[in-house]
């Protein structure tokens, strides 16, 4: 039976570690062939290693999805080295920076804004023309929940950033109707990863009491998600027809889909 991404050519932002080395993975398993990009040039080689080493094509470029021009020159040797992006899941974000909102650097804020919203814009630029001339597209954009009321207080950027990036999800679905190329996000939940504890290591006169005992509960009572769950989630909306959904980890809808592919 043909694996549903067969020899399709898909982007992973932030594919060096944590749920976006979980979805270069899990993309590869289902056929695709993954490039892979993020700053950290050991972690992109470990994870293109391990693609390879479990015999799929792979390549990894290192970049920064906040800087136009190194972006472009990365997104340009990958695609020149495996083809045109069918499949692209802007993944990479930064949690960062924390604290009282009236307190922080609105340069600072600004990167934040960078990473985690005008970085996706720019791959979606890069890699729409060649969506569009093909008829099939796939561009799903990891989120979180804290972009969704009441937010994530004293994490101000991260929550206003990605409730951009749904916000972009949903205009750009919506334009995008009838032509082939779906978009959708993806809200991991609380999940095992770096940026998991770099949360969880804030001090509560930073990020707040409530906030501070969230993220010590999450660990202490074990409710953190496994990388793979996003992961498997990610590659069900590339390999369906979903479009212009915002869909959590251990939603209906998410258990729904990922039964659906698998
Ligand atoms: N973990 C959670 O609990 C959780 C919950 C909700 C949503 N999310 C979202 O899930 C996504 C992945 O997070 P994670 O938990 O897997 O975090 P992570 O382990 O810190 O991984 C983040 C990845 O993004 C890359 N990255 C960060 N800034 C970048 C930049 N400017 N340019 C290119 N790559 C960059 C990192 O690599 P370099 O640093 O080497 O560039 C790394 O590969 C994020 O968008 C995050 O907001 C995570």
């Amino acid at each position: 039976m043909a694996l549903p991404l067969q020899s399709r050519i898909a982007l992973v932002t932030g594919g060096g570690r944590g749920i976006g080395r979980a979805t270069a993975l899990a993309l590869a398993e289902a056929g695709a062939t993954v490039a892979v990009l993020a700053r950290s040039v050991d972690e992109v080689e470990r994870t293109v290693d391990e693609l390879r080493a479990a015999g799929h094509r792979a390549a990894g470029a290192s970049g920064d999805v906040a800087d136009a021009a190194a972006l472009a020159d990365a997104l340009h040797r990958l695609t020149g080295q495996l083809g045109n992006i069918e499949v692209l899941v802007n993944n990479a974000g930064v949690s960062w920076p924390v604290g009282p909102t009236a307190t922080i650097d609105p340069e600072q804020f600004a990167q934040a804004v960078a990473v985690n919203l005008v970085g996706p814009l720019r791959c979606i630029r890069h890699v729409l023309p060649g969506m569009l001339e093909a008829g099939w597209g796939r561009i799903v954009n990891v989120t979180t929940g804290a972009a969704n009321p009441p937010g994530m207080p004293r994490a101000a950027a991260y929550s206003a950033s990605k409730a951009g990036l749904n916000q972009l999800t949903v205009n750009l679905a919506a334009e995008l109707a009838g032509t082939g190329v779906t978009v959708t996000a993806v809200d991991p939940g609380p999940v095992d990863t770096a940026m998991q504890d770099y949360m969880r290591d804030q001090p509560a006169e930073v990020i707040g009491d409530r906030v501070h005992g969230m993220f010590q509960r999450f660990h202490a009572e074990g409710r953190l998600n496994h990388p793979t769950q996003p992961a498997n989630l990610i590659t069900a909306l590339a390999a369906g027809e979903v479009t212009g959904e915002i869909v959590a980890v251990g939603s209906d809808l998410a258990a729904e889909l990922v039964n659906t592919s698998s």
